[in-house]
Formats: structure tokens, C-alpha cells, sequence
């Protein structure tokens, strides 16, 4: 494993934080160009944000105990707002009622909670005169507007480059960058879509590598390289190449920013598949949380989220610092393994038997990760030799699973006929050594 990337394929589980402007709007951080809202009317959110109820040592802390191990904060947004006491920019947090650098203060507990930091920097800018409108941008419909600022991509760069090297020269080890987003084949009539050249993505590159020769970056640059971010759906095989690094960045409710009335939030149950069925592809999964106006986190995320952090609290060991297994899960499985430990992940409940191909005559052990409790199994070549205790088992079983159960090549587990309290129950099973 790549040592720069180690912490990222350890980690295998992100939070994202959407939080900026929008949060107060309350209703989609695309609410500027949604409701078309024009960018002065927009930017007075900036004169009400004051997220008084926001503690980031309790942020920090809430993410540690749910189990995060990495954080990709929004310090940009397509807004053009910054969440930091940029230089480059008067339309700053620093501005607002809140007064203070909520980037700092959020990057220093996170980190102190031991949680590895991600910045996400929204290459879009709808508040800037200079960025060349496009069909994304509130005032894609005003040809007045688009008459009077023709855009300037050139000190758009610029201002691009300013704010990344302040970035990552005053907040010191960044681990993950997080750009967003690239589109230069999209077409609105006469207005174009933006992409690598309009970012100066490789000059950009360089610049990032330079200031943090070990930080990571993500596809969005549009240079056809980095960590893969699939958004709202999760890859349908591994990467190719392992060491090839892919994440799913998926949100609670459809909206990264909060969004009050909109309750259209998954199961804890699917985020947990989710999750896993990630992981057990190679890649990380990251979910988002859109604090509110004041700071909070809303109830309805955050028992999601605990629920999360409470089947990682038991079952973690089957997530954290796991491969993709080289064997074949059976129907509505997972499977993740470290070392000579295999994580078998039971997404639907069976009536009392499992049977696992390919793997008669390799298991030793078999566990419950709830209980620790033992699982018992009838193995063809295990009957006979080490594991004579099966023979009862054997016996108790019908006479079809025993006749599928004596195909050498498999291993039939013996479930309790209840489930386990888990939304995913999993099965740890130990591999002989050759
Ligand atoms: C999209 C959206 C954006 C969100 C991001 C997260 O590109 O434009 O609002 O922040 O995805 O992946």
C-alpha cells in the first residue's frame, strides 16, 4: 500500500459537511441558481449568518464517536462564499455576524480529535464578476447582466490559484482536496461549460503538489485523475487497478445543504449497506450532513448517523482497513477480509443456513461479530477430520442441505434462526493457514 494513501484506504469512512450560506436559506445549497436569485439579493444571506449554536470541539467529537475517520468540509461552495479569513476575498465568514475563521476552528478539532482532514473547494464562483456566466449560474437568463460582465477567466485562475496556496500554506497538513466540479462538454446555446483549461487544472496541480507533496486529490479537476468520487451511487465492481482509489460521496436526503422541509432521508439500514457494499468493493463511503443556520446538526441526520457509529462500534472490524476478498459472496452478501480474517456481510436474513462456495476445507473458526458467539458449520472435508463436533449438526439438518452441503467446495454455516439486532449481521470467519 501507497504510504500517502494509507490513511484513506484504512479509513474507508467519510463525513461530509455542507455549510455555508445556503444553510440559512435552508432549502438546497443550489438555491441561488435554482431560484435564480440575483447575486447581490443572494449575498445579503451573508449580513444573517451567525451559526451561534455551533461548538466545533462537539462537532468533532460527534463525527470521532460515529465512527468518521476523515472530514470534507466546504470551505467554498459554488456560492463563491469562503468560510475562512481569506485575503482574496471580502465576501468572507469574517464578514458575517459569526466574525470568526470557521474553517481554523473546525480544521483544529477535527484534527485534534484525530480525524483526517479534507477541504472541498468549489471550482464555480457565482458571485465573482469575472467567472464567465454558464448555464449554471443565477444569471444565465440576464442578458443584461451577461452583457455587462463578460467574464475574465484569467484573474478568475488567478484568484483560483490565491486561494488554494492560502489554503495550504496557513492551516497546515491537508490531507484531501476536494474540488468540485468540471463540465466543459455541457452546452446552453451559446454559453459553454467549464473544464481543466478554464481552472488551469494542471497548473493548479502542480501548485497543490508543490505546497503538500502528500496530499490527495480528487477527479474533479477534470484531468482524468485522482481518488474517483461516484456521487449519489456507488461503483458496480472495483477499480482495476487496486491501488486506484475510489469513493461514493452520498447525501441523506437528496440535498447536501440543509434543506428544512425536505424528509425524503434513507434508512440507517441502507446507509449501512451502503457503506459496506462500498467497502467491499475497495472503495470508501462518505455521507453528508447539512448543519443548520444555528450551527446544528438536525435530529433526523443524526440518529441516521448514530445508528451508523453504533453498528461500527461492533462490526468496525469487518470495515476499517479491509480489502475486497478474492472469494465470491453468496446471494445478498458481502464480503471484506484483512490478513486471514473473512467478514462474511448478511444483507437478508436466511432461514437457518448459509452456504459459502469455494470455501470447503479452509475455514477453522467461525464467529458472530454481535455476540462473538460461535457459528457453527458442516465443511465435507472438515467432518471428517478436524471438526468431528459437526457430525450432530449433520444430522440435524435436512436432507437436502446436507446433499448440497456435501459439495467439497462448500462450507455451510449454521444460523440461529433469529437475526441478531443489526441491520446487517456479520459473520467473521477465520482461514486456516496453508
Ligand atoms: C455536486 C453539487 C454540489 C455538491 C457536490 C458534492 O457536484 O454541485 O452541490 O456539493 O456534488 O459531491
Amino acid at each position: 500500500m501507497n504510504k500517502k494513501n494509507e490513511w484513506f484506504k484504512i479509513g474507508k469512512y467519510g463525513l461530509f459537511i455542507h455549510f455555508g450560506l445556503y444553510s440559512i436559506a435552508a432549502r438546497h445549497e443550489w438555491v441561488q441558481t435554482l431560484e435564480e436569485i440575483p447575486t447581490e439579493i443572494y449575498a445579503q444571506y451573508k449580513d444573517y449568518f451567525n451559526p451561534d449554536l455551533l461548538n466545533p470541539k462537539e462537532w468533532a467529537n460527534k463525527a470521532k464517536e460515529m465512527g468518521f475517520k476523515y472530514v470534507i468540509i466546504t470551505c467554498r461552495h459554488h456560492d463563491g462564499f469562503s468560510l475562512w479569513d481569506t485575503k482574496y476575498s471580502e465576501y468572507n465568514i469574517t464578514n458575517t455576524p459569526y466574525k470568526k475563521d470557521l474553517l481554523r476552528e473546525l480544521i483544529d478539532e477535527f484534527r485534534n480529535a484525530g480525524i483526517h482532514i479534507g477541504l472541498y473547494y468549489s471550482l464555480l464562483d457565482w458571485h465573482r464578476k469575472d467567472f464567465l456566466v454558464d448555464g449554471y449560474h443565477p444569471m444565465r437568463n440576464n442578458s443584461k447582466y451577461i452583457e455587462k460582465y463578460p467574464g475574465n477567466m484569467d484573474t478568475y485562475r488567478q484568484f483560483i490559484r490565491h486561494q488554494v496556496e492560502e489554503l495550504l500554506t496557513q492551516y497546515g497538513k491537508i490531507d484531501y482536496l476536494w474540488f468540485d466540479f468540471s463540465y466543459e462538454s455541457r452546452k446552453w446555446g451559446k454559453l459553454v461549460g467549464k473544464g481543466p483549461d478554464d481552472w488551469g487544472s494542471e497548473e493548479l496541480e502542480k501548485l497543490i503538489y508543490k505546497l503538500q507533496p502528500n496530499i490527495l486529490l480528487n477527479d474533479r479537476l477534470g484531468l482524468n485523475r485522482g481518488v474517483q468520487t461516484p456521487e449519489q451511487f456507488a461503483r458496480s465492481k472495483g477499480m482495476d487497478n487496486e491501488d486506484d482509489l475510489w469513493e461514493t460521496v452520498q447525501t441523506l436526503n437528496n440535498s447536501w445543504g440543509y434543506d428544512r422541509d425536505n424528509y425524503n432521508f434513507k434508512s440507517s439500514e441502507l446507509v449501512i449497506k451502503q457503506l459496506v457494499d462500498s467497502v467491499s468493493k475497495g472503495g470508501n463511503f462518505v455521507i453528508n450532513i447539512g448543519p443548520d443556520g444555528r450551527g446544528k446538526w438536525d435530529k433526523r441526520s443524526v440518529s441516521i448517523l448514530n445508528e451508523v457509529g453504533e453498528w461500527l462500534k461492533i462490526n468496525g472490524i469487518s470495515i476499517y482497513g479491509t480489502s475486497p476478498s478474492k472469494y465470491k459472496a453468496p446471494v445478498d452478501c458481502r464480503y471484506t477480509q484483512k490478513g486471514n480474517k473473512l467478514y462474511l456481510h448478511v444483507f437478508s436474513w436466511p432461514y437457518r443456513t448459509i452456504l459459502l462456495p469455494e470455501l470447503g476445507g479452509k475455514i477453522s473458526f467461525a464467529r458472530l461479530l454481535d455476540d462473538g458467539s460461535e457459528i457453527r458449520f458442516v465443511d465435507t472435508k472438515g467432518l471428517t477430520d478436524d471438526r468431528p463436533s459437526n457430525t450432530n449438526l449433520y444430522k440435524e439438518i435436512t436432507e437436502v442441505h446436507v446433499k448440497e452441503s456435501l459439495d467439497p467446495t462448500m462450507v455451510m454455516l449454521n444460523l440461529p434462526i433469529h437475526q441478531p439486532n443489526s441491520y446487517v449481521t456479520v459473520i467473521e470467519l477465520t482461514l486456516k493457514n496453508k
